[in-house]
């Protein structure tokens, strides 16, 4: 084992000799460290205040140098000191990743494969899409395509070719934002942020002849004051179905059967009339409240969902009226049709029990994730 020799001449070949010397030694010592026992000694060895080499380098060289080469002879020890350092360090760094060893040693900037990747936590589907989606789906099922159409729309698709003539007060239960600065064009050209999904309707008959099945998701938005039940954008899914001999017999059967795919097959529907300018009759659908299972209580509580009647709103509907079909050159004599649409938010709120349509715009992660 290497022991630091007294030097007998301090001239810089000495020097260079001695250093070689310990190099050579350090470098032996250095391949020889296998664990962290060893690795330890070998840094008391080389390092230790008391005894170490570096120590033992100071007293018997620098100290013991004469005063003109204490300057070269300086210099040389803190070269040394690098070096030793250097060395305890590398075999430290060995001792830590031991799978790379002392020969397989990988350079500081390499890549370790073996360390766990960066994880990217993966998006999900928002509650409301995924509403809509599942809504869909009872459609497709049923053999119906899926149509969308523009969220800014005209007022002639979104009210005149829907049977709502200009200044008709059905068009007040609307709350309509429009597009502003559109006084110039004829009323029909003018823009608006659709108020419902119906306007798809008019779009997709003016390109397809019947026999049409569509279903519509989409954005639509009212000028409603946001509350725990109102939100000034929103979402439908529509359903029309134009062939002949469609009767309300058909309507009733098929959305009955959509809302058992939805809500569980013991839901029961139930219509009351109603007034959309576009179908006539028309109707309100209520399904049996699947909260409560119809009796309006919880226990002894009251059912919040259903207000206690056991029935809740669900869509509007009815039967396309003759008026529409003439805007989009259907002979009315030869088909006939019904139409739905229902609110995809109030509809995700009521599955998954969530009081405020709020918590679904407002962008709250912890909210969301919930969902995943
Ligand atoms: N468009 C109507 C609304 O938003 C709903 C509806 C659609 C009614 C289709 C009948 C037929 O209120």
């Amino acid at each position: 084992m290497y022991s630091v020799p007294k030097l007998k001449s301090f001239s810089e070949a000495a020097l260079d000799k001695a250093v070689e010397k310990l190099r050579a030694a350090l470098k032996q010592e250095a391949a020889a460290v296998k664990n962290g026992a060893e690795q330890k000694a070998f840094r008391d060895r080389w390092m230790a205040r008391k005894d170490g080499v570096l120590t033992e380098i100071n007293d018997l060289w620098l100290k013991a140098a004469p005063k003109d080469a204490k300057r070269t002879v300086g210099q040389r020890v803190n070269e040394i000191r690098a070096i030793v350092e250097g060395a305890v360090k590398k075999a430290e760094e060995i001792r830590l990743h031991p799978a790379t060893g002392p020969s397989s040693r990988a350079p500081s900037d390499a890549l370790d494969i073996t360390l766990p990747g960066i994880r990217r936590p993966l998006g999900s589907e928002h509650p409301v899409i995924k509403t809509m989606h599942e809504i869909v789906s009872v459609f497709r099922n049923l053999g119906y395509s899926v149509q969308e159409g523009p969220v800014i729309e005209t007022d002639y698709y979104n009210f005149e070719a829907l049977n709502f003539p200009p200044n008709h007060p059905a068009r007040d239960t609307q709350d309509t934002l429009f597009i502003a600065n559109q006084e110039s064009k004829p009323q029909r050209d003018r823009l608006l942020l659709r108020t419902h999904t119906s306007p798809v309707q008019i779009r997709t008959m003016e390109r397809m002849k019947p026999p049409v099945r569509i279903v519509i998701p989409g954005k639509v938005h009212r000028n409603d004051p946001p509350d725990a039940s109102h939100s000034p954008m929103f979402h439908q899914v529509e359903g029309l179905a134009v062939d002949t001999n469609i009767t309300f017999c058909d309507l009733k059967g098929t959305l009955d059967h959509a809302m058992k795919a939805l809500f569980g097959s013991s839901v029961k529907t139930s219509f009351r009339p109603s007034f959309f300018p576009f179908t006539e009759p028309s109707a309100e659908m209520m399904v049996s409240c699947f909260i409560c299972g119809g009796s309006g209580k919880r226990g002894s509580e009251p059912c919040r969902p259903c207000k206690q009647t056991g029935w809740i709103e669900i869509l509007g509907c009815g039967m396309v009226d003759p008026n529409v079909y003439g805007f989009v050159d259907y002979d009315p004599k030869k088909v006939s049709g019904f139409a739905f649409g229902m609110g995809a938010d109030r509809i995700a709120i009521l599955k998954y029990g969530v009081d405020d349509i709020q918590l679904f715009f407002n962008g709250d992660v912890r909210f969301l994730e919930q969902f995943g």
